[in-house]
């Protein structure tokens, strides 16, 4: 068989990390190019390496420009994995070029981006797949089949928080900033993904309404940089056309050393969460309404379906099962495993959600590229 040709832009320590999953556990892939602003994230070893991209892959192929990459490289996919705020330019570029696209999350940064985005990957025969890692931990998996079952009834609330560490200075945090300031100015909100992917699996709508509230900042000024004005912590209340509210809480800043995941999920038959309980991820879930006691299982990342698999790596194995379902629908032709409906689904409401907050907690509907009122400015 034909190998995959993958090439990746951004070589910062999460394009590294995905492009030596796809390169090392998948005998299929061929790890064709890689690409970056900086030559030495290619040729020297880097941070969580144990060797350079350059000396792992004696065949790949560095290129500085990524249109040249594009051009020359021959490649079946490209793994965008550029700042966080940097993403949509370059998996239009490889759509229009019919080159497929697992892009890291969120999707994109404005209206506007949304809408090119979107109409380049109508006009493409080429798949984009939103690389949405959460999507695909344990209790995804497990929220997925409690609602397939009806366990669940039908949400009606559910919350999440993304709470990330931030110590100002600390070796790991300016390693985290290594090539880019996203991670230092990034209004925390748009780094809602996370959170709302998991929960969108399973509602029928999209979100309507967003009202967000940022802290601004209160820690001593020697926390701040120079001209950063993020805020501490974003606190932001989303809800549907039928009423189902979806309450989320994101940090800019955490001086305590945790990296929660929660989310809580009430439904009509039944309830559903992940939550941190001394110090460990729990997931607890009940159905029985004689019998409203919770049983509780382990709140690891690992995807039942991967458990036993020793392959099964990056972030507790969802970011392996994440590589395994793009390539698996790139070699197979079939449809990209997380759409890029899904991606903006859970994208598109940060960037409203960051406007109501500018706006002092304005409410505001928001509107996606499917819908017959779309448009590329707030209202
Ligand atoms: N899903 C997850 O679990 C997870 C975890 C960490 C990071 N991420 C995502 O991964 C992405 C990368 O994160 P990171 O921490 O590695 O970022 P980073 O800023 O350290 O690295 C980005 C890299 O892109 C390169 N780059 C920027 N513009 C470029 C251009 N025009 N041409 C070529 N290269 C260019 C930079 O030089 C840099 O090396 C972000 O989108 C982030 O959201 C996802």
């Amino acid at each position: 068989m034909k190998k995959l040709r993958i090439g990746v832009v951004g070589l910062g320590h999460r394009g590294r990390a995905m492009f030596r999953l796809a390169g090392d556990k998948f005998d299929y892939v061929e790890p064709a190019a890689a690409c970056d602003l900086f030559a030495h994230n290619f040729y020297e070893q880097q941070w969580r390496c144990d060797k350079s991209i350059a000396e792992a892959y004696p065949d790949c192929v560095f290129y500085e420009k990524y249109d040249d990459m594009l051009e020359k490289a021959a490649l079946d996919a490209v793994i965008v994995e550029t700042g966080a705020d940097v993403h949509a330019d370059f998996c239009i570029k490889a759509l229009e070029k019919n080159i497929s696209v697992l892009t890291d999350i969120p999707v994109v940064a404005s209206l506007d981006e949304a809408d090119r985005l979107w109409k380049a990957a109508q006009k493409s025969t080429a798949m984009i797949s939103v690389g949405a890692n959460p999507n695909e931990q344990k209790f995804t998996v497990m929220l997925k089949e409690f609602y397939k079952n009806g366990y669940l009834g039908e949400p009606y609330c559910m919350e999440a928080e993304y709470i990330h560490w931030s110590r100002p200075g600390s070796t790991e945090r300016v390693k985290l900033n290594e090539n880019g300031n996203w991670r230092k100015l990034l209004c925390p909100i748009r780094y809602c993904t996370h959170s709302l992917g998991p929960l969108l699996a399973v509602l029928k709508e999209d979100l309507r309404l967003v009202c967000c509230m940022g802290t601004g900042q209160h820690g001593p000024r020697e926390d701040y940089e120079e001209g950063i004005v993020k805020d501490d912590m974003s606190c932001a209340q989303f809800q549907t056309e039928s009423g189902v509210v979806v309450r989320l809480l994101r940090n800019g800043r955490c001086r305590a050393n945790i990296g929660h995941h929660n989310y809580r999920v009430f439904g009509t038959q039944g309830y559903i969460e992940r939550i941190e309980r001394n110090e460990k991820p729990v997931i607890r879930y009940n159905s029985d309404l004689d019998n409203p006691e919770l049983r509780e299982i382990g709140g690891e990342f690992m995807p039942p379906a991967y458990a036993n698999n020793p392959d099964a790596i990056g972030h507790g194995g969802m970011d392996y099962a994440m590589m395994d379902k793009f390539l698996r629908a790139l070699r197979d032709g079939t449809e990209a495993p997380i759409s890029l409906r899904e991606g903006l689904a859970m994208t598109l409401p940060g960037i409203y959600a960051e406007e109501s907050s500018k706006r002092g907690g304005a409410l505001m509907k928001m509107y996606y590229p499917w819908d017959k009122e779309w448009k590329t400015v707030f209202d």
